[in-house]
């Protein structure tokens, strides 16, 4: 029997599909309403890519190092290009990507959508940052690859030319209602990040986790519900349009993050502005179409512009999608206080005193889940 939660927020139902019928079954779930589910978000709210049949993507490693100076002799680094070709137009952009130099076997990795800049995510590692702690994640015996948000598509206004966009110049301020947002670029590239992983020896593809913060934590959370092949998805902070519920959320609303970032999304998602009830959808279901994999939220108590309550309901109303699939999910529904972490279930969480960001003790925390559950 699944258990459903009080929709304090009246969110809409994960099970009753567009056509009126109610998903009794797994298989219902994952042949009519999950698919229903991804097209609506898709559609609505983060935009769909455009055909793609006519762009070449070329995925070469350019450098292997070894040695001393990468990580003191502990790591290899790959630098790995990305190229994208359509008819007289090309965009590259790259990563690296760090693997333990003593694994005998393939090791689970992280894909950090890092959108920082190399400040925060630096290949050379003379810039180190708790954002991107790459050194500690090694010594736990995982690999890591970060690429830079900014490389894939600019953030910020500029009419969709340049980076990923400069393929498609007949979109360039031409964007119809569903087309992309930047969000869902970005997490093109982190699928991108994948290809290459399913091709590097060392790498065990089927234990990867997509890992953001903030507006890479939308894109983190949007990445996995599209991309299956990702084990796990780990969202920091990603409040508005990312882990919390609209409907009801303090802080952040959809008003205010289309006023600054309205190409983060697509253009349908402007129906929605101060008429969040009349939403199909809610930040659940973005939550539930990562089942029965593993996903991941932290928040900070004092990131009230994400709204940690907001954040917490995502996952108590995704949880019956994990009972329905046979797997538990969240592992209690009261919101945890400060410094509680719920690392039993698919669904994992904590919470933590502090700011909004992402950090060591992070980290160390999404580490600890995936030693346990990836
Ligand atoms: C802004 C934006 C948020 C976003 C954040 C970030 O504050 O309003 O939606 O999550 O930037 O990416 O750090």
């Amino acid at each position: 029997m699944v258990k459903i939660p009080e929709n304090k927020r009246n969110v809409p139902s994960l099970f009753v599909c567009q056509d009126g019928t109610e998903v009794k079954t797994a298989k219902e779930w994952v042949d009519k309403r999950r698919p229903e589910i991804l097209e609506m978000l898709r559609r609505e709210e983060y935009g769909r890519l455009p055909d793609m049949s006519d762009v070449k993507v070329d995925i070469h490693v350019t450098a292997v190092r070894q040695g001393e100076k990468i990580m003191n002799g502990r790591a290899v680094r790959k630098t790995v290009e990305v190229e994208a070709v359509r008819r007289d137009r090309h965009f590259i952009f790259t990563f690296d990507v760090f693997i333990p130099a003593n694994a005998e076997k393939p090791v689970p990795a992280f894909v950090e959508i890092c959108n920082r800049g190399s400040m925060n995510c630096d290949p050379a590692r003379e810039l180190l940052s708790s954002f991107y702690p790459a050194e500690t994640i090694i010594s736990r015996g995982y690999a890591c690859a970060a690429f830079r948000t900014h490389e894939v598509a600019p953030d910020y206004e500029e009419g969709f030319r340049t980076g990923f966009h400069r393929l498609f110049p007949e979109y360039a301020d031409n964007r119809a209602g569903d087309d992309w947002g930047t969000i869902t670029v970005w997490a093109w590239a982190a699928s991108r990040v994948m290809d290459y992983f399913e091709t590097e020896p060392m790498i065990d593809e089927k234990r990867v986790a997509v890992v953001g913060h903030s507006r890479g934590g939308k894109t983190s959370l949007w990445c996995g519900a599209q991309d299956e092949r990702f084990a796990m998805a780990v969202s920091s902070c990603s409040g508005n349009s990312g882990d919390a519920i609209s409907r009801g959320k303090t802080g952040e609303s959809i008003r205010q993050i289309l006023d600054r970032f309205p190409f983060w999304f697509a253009k349908n998602y402007q129906k929605y502005v101060d008429h969040e009830e009349e939403m199909p959808f809610d930040q659940h279901m973005l939550v539930a179409l990562m089942a029965p994999r593993l996903v991941y939220t932290s928040t900070k108590s004092n990131d009230s512009w994400a709204d940690p309550a907001s954040e917490f309901e995502s996952l108590v109303q995704a949880d019956p999608v994990y009972q329905l699939l046979g797997v538990k999910g969240l592992s209690q529904w009261e919101r945890p206080y400060p410094e509680q972490s719920l690392h039993e279930g698919h669904i994992g969480h904590h919470h933590k005193t502090g700011e909004h960001t992402m950090d060591d003790y992070d980290w160390d925390l999404y580490m600890d889940y995936a030693d346990k559950h990836l």
